[in-house]
């Protein structure tokens, strides 16, 4: 391998280990298990980092349901976003009078969850309510619920298990704080 070229190499510090993250899963199906139990949710996962968390919470979950996936963009310069949402790929199902369980991988600003939220309450689902591996309420734009939620972590740039920096380092199989210079050395590009 090219000196580089080792994904783990912009990692400062890891924040959760792979096994502390099946823990949140674990925990998190027995609850969502419970609150679902003979509702045939709509599991909906928002693209793409949210993939890598919902394959793992959903086999967690002991419940008969339907998965669904939905893409929207919040347009930034890769860390910050500018809190502009536009839809990308809409979910398939019909969501009138489901109860729809969002599936993110971070909630930061909120504004995507804002988004996903209003637009399918307005098509008539029963209920709306979003699990998140990670909750960053220092960062919050605007006034949403996270219903469930893995950690709360605090302003700082985490990537892998599907969050990413320019769209890498989803792949890192557990969760760290990317080293500072990583972020310095593509703002100066
Ligand atoms: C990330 C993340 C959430 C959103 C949270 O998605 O997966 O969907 O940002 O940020 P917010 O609370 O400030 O809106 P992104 O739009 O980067 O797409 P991705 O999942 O493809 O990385």
């Amino acid at each position: 391998m090219a000196k580089g070229d080792n994904i783990t190499n912009i990692i400062d510090h890891v924040l959760y280990s792979q096994e502390d993250i099946q823990e949140m899963c674990k925990r998190l199906g027995q609850q969502l298990t419970q609150d679902y139990a003979g509702k045939n949710p709509l599991v909906v996962g928002a693209l793409k980092g949210a993939v890598f968390f919902l394959t793992d919470l959903v086999r967690n979950m002991d419940v008969v349901m339907e998965n669904d996936f939905i893409d929207v963009s919040s347009y930034g310069d890769g860390f910050e976003s500018s809190g502009k949402v536009t839809l990308d790929t809409d979910v398939k199902a019909d969501v009138k009078g489901r109860d729809v369980l969002i599936v993110e991988d971070i909630v930061d600003t909120g504004h995507t969850l804002k988004f996903m939220e209003d637009l399918l309450l307005q098509r008539g689902a029963k209920s709306v309510k979003c699990c998140a591996l990670l909750n960053k309420p220092a960062r919050r734009e605007e006034d949403v619920t996270v219903d469930y939620y893995g950690a709360e972590v605090q302003n700082q740039f985490v990537v892998g298990y599907g969050l990413d920096y320019l769209n890498k380092y989803r792949n890192i199989p557990y969760i760290g704080v990317l080293k500072p210079e990583v972020i310095k050395a593509n703002l100066n590009k």
